[in-house]
C-alpha cells in the first residue's frame, strides 16, 4: 500500500511525561527543535520479500477461503509488564507470525471481506518513529530506546503484504458492520474493540444469533489450528533446524556435566540457554533440568537442585528459532556416564516403549496409535516386574500403568510446543496421521521417591526419552536421530564428551 492509499494516521502529538525521579525533568524548545532535524534518510529500498512471504499468502488465502464475507483480525500481542517498567521478552502470538512472518510486538493482521468475494489483508504496524514527534527519543518504546523498527513500506515489501499505521486500526475495525473474528487473549486493546461491536449487534439478535457470535471467536481458533496440523516444506525445514540446534544444545550441556556437578541444575539450564539465544530466538518452554529424584516431576523447570554423581539427569528442552518453531526433545543420561543396573533397566523399557510408538506413526494410522503402543510396551513391563497385577489388558483397560507414566506419548508439534492443542478432535486426537505432520514420541516411567508401592531402589527414579517425529508419505523421519537414544549409545555419547 503506497503512502498515498494508506488511511490517514491519528496526529496525536507525543506528550512527555518526565518520570518522578527522572533526571531530565524537562525539553527545552531549542533541544525539542534540534532532535527533529539532522537525521539522514536510512530508508532500505528494494527490498526482496522473505522466504515465508509465499507461504503466508498461501496460509491467509485458506483462512479467506474459510470464512468467507467476514473480518478476521489476528493481534501480534503487546508487551507484558514484568516488574515496573520493565517487560517479558516479547514473543509473538503464533498465529500472527503464522499469518504474516513477522515476529515483532503491538502489531494485527486484518482480513477485510471484499466485495465479489476474497479478503484485502492489511497488517497494521508501528511503522519507523515519527522524527517530528520526540516519541522517538523521550518516549521509553521509541527507536532510540528500543531500536529501529521496519517502515510501513519496507515491511510491505519483505513481508508481500498491504501495511498501514497501527493508529488507524481502531478506526478500521469501527468502519463498518461486518461479522468480526479475533484471535482473542493476545490484545485486550483489540478484544475490548470487537467486544463493543458484537455487543452492538447483539442488542438486536435473537438468542441464536447470540449464541452463534459467542462462538465465532473459538471458531477462528479451531480453525487456524487445523490448519496448522500439517507443515509445509519450509516450516519442516525450520523445525530440523530447532531440533539440529537443540542436539548441539545437548551436546554442550554433557560438556559441562562436572560444572553442573559443582553447582546445580541451573548450570544446565544456562548452557542450554546459551545455545537458544545464539543460535536462535529463545527456549520454545521452560527448560526442565532434572536431576535424580526431579525428574519424577514431570515439569519440573525450578531447576535448583543439585546434580549428584551416580544419578541420573533428564534433560528436556527445545531450541525456537528466530521464525519462531521449536523443538522438544528428552534425553536421561547418567550424570556420571554410565548407568547402573537397575538405571538401565528402567531406561530400556522404556526405550522399548519409545521404539514401538515410533513404528507406529505412521500416515493413515489413528493418532492414537503412537500412544496405545508404547502404553502396552510399559504395561507388559511393570507386570512382568511384579509391579503390577496382570493381565496387560486389564492394566491397559483400566489404565492402571498410568500411576507410573502419568502423562501421554506425544502431541504436535510445531510453532507451539503442544502445537495445534485446540484443534477439532475429528482431525486431531480422533483423526488418522498425514505425511507433513510433526510429533513427539515420549514415553517415560516414573517412580516418586514417596510412593510405597514399588521397591526402594526404584524410588526416585524417572526416565523419559523424547523424540521429534515426521510423518511422511512412506512413513515416519525421525528429526532428532542426531543424538543417541538407547542406553549404549547414550552411555558412548557421553564417553566422547564427558571431560576426563
Ligand atoms: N516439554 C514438554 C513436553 O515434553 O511435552
Ligand atoms: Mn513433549
Ligand atoms: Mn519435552
Amino acid at each position: 500500500m503506497s503512502e498515498q492509499q494508506r488511511p490517514e494516521a491519528e496526529t496525536d502529538a507525543f506528550v512527555f511525561s518526565p518520570r518522578k525521579n527522572g533526571q531530565a525533568q524537562s525539553v527545552s524548545d531549542e533541544l525539542a527543535a534540534w532532535m527533529r532535524t539532522g537525521w539522514a534518510d536510512t530508508e532500505m529500498r528494494d527490498l526482496e520479500p522473505i522466504e515465508q512471504a509465499e507461504h503466508t499468502a498461501r496460509r491467509r488465502a485458506a483462512l479467506s477461503e474459510a470464512f468467507p464475507g467476514e473480518r478476521l483480525v489476528i493481534p501480534s500481542g503487546q508487551l507484558l509488564t514484568r516488574s515496573n517498567d520493565t517487560e517479558y521478552p516479547f514473543r509473538a502470538a503464533t498465529n500472527y507470525a503464522y499469518l504474516t512472518g513477522d515476529t515483532t510486538d503491538g502489531n494485527c493482521l486484518v482480513l477485510t471481506p471484499r466485495d465479489g468475494g476474497g479478503h484485502d489483508a492489511v497488517l497494521y504496524l508501528k511503522g519507523r518513529s515519527d522524527r517530528d514527534n520526540g516519541e522517538f527519543w523521550l518516549g521509553g518504546y521509541g527507536e532510540l530506546w528500543t531500536g529501529r523498527r521496519n517502515s510501513l513500506e519496507e515491511a510491505s515489501a519483505l513481508l508481500g503484504v498491504a501495511t498501514a499505521d497501527v493508529r488507524t486500526l481502531p478506526g478500521a475495525l469501527r468502519a463498518d458492520g461486518v461479522t468480526t473474528r479475533v484471535v482473542r487473549g493476545h490484545d485486550a486493546e483489540v478484544d475490548a474493540i470487537v467486544d463493543e461491536l458484537r455487543a452492538d449487534a447483539d442488542a438486536d439478535a435473537d438468542a441464536e444469533a447470540r449464541a452463534k457470535s459467542a462462538r465465532l471467536d473459538e471458531e477462528l481458533a479451531v480453525t487456524l489450528a487445523d490448519h496448522r496440523l500439517v507443515k509445509d516444506e519450509w516450516e519442516i525445514a525450520q523445525l530440523q533446524k530447532a531440533v539440529d540446534a537443540t542436539t548441539r544444545g545437548f551436546e554442550d550441556v554433557a560438556g559441562t556435566l562436572p560444572k553442573a556437578k559443582d553447582t546445580s541444575e541451573r548450570y544446565i539450564e544456562g548452557t542450554f540457554f546459551l545455545r537458544a539465544r545464539v543460535e536462535g530466538n529463545d527456549v520454545g518452554y521452560g527448560t526442565i533440568a532434572a536431576s535424580g529424584p526431579n525428574a519424577t516431576t514431570l515439569h519440573w523447570t525450578r531447576n535448583d537442585g543439585p546434580v549428584r554423581e551416580g544419578e541420573l539427569l533428564l534433560l528436556d528442552a527445545g531450541v525456537e528459532t528466530t521464525t519462531l518453531y521449536t523443538a522438544d526433545v528428552t534425553r536421561t543420561m547418567p550424570i556420571s556416564g554410565t548407568f547402573t543396573d537397575l538405571q538401565r533397566k528402567v531406561y530400556d523399557l522404556v526405550y522399548k516403549a519409545q521404539e514401538a510408538g515410533i513404528a507406529a506413526v505412521a500416515p493413515g494410522r489413528p493418532f492414537t496409535d503412537f500412544h496405545e503402543a508404547s502404553q502396552r510396551v510399559l504395561a507388559e513391563g511393570l507386570v512382568e516386574w511384579g509391579l503390577l497385577e496382570g493381565p496387560v489388558d486389564r492394566v491397559l483397560e483400566l489404565g492402571l500403568q498410568r500411576r507410573y507414566t502419568l502423562h501421554g506419548t506425544g502431541h504436535m508439534l510445531g510453532m507451539d510446543v503442544h502445537d495445534c492443542a485446540v484443534s477439532r478432535q475429528e482431525t486431531h486426537l480422533y483423526g488418522d496421521l498425514k505425511p507433513g505432520m510433526v510429533l513427539t514420541v515420549e514415553p517415560g516411567l516414573y517412580f516418586q521417591p514417596d510412593d510405597l508401592t514399588v521397591p526402594e531402589e526404584l524410588r526416585g527414579i524417572g526416565v523419559r526419552i523424547e523424540d521429534d517425529v515426521l510423518v511422511t508419505e512412506e512413513g515416519r523421519t525421525v528429526m532428532s536421530a542426531g543424538l543417541p537414544r538407547s542406553s549404549a549409545e547414550v552411555e558412548a555419547w557421553l564417553a566422547e564428551r564427558l571431560p576426563r
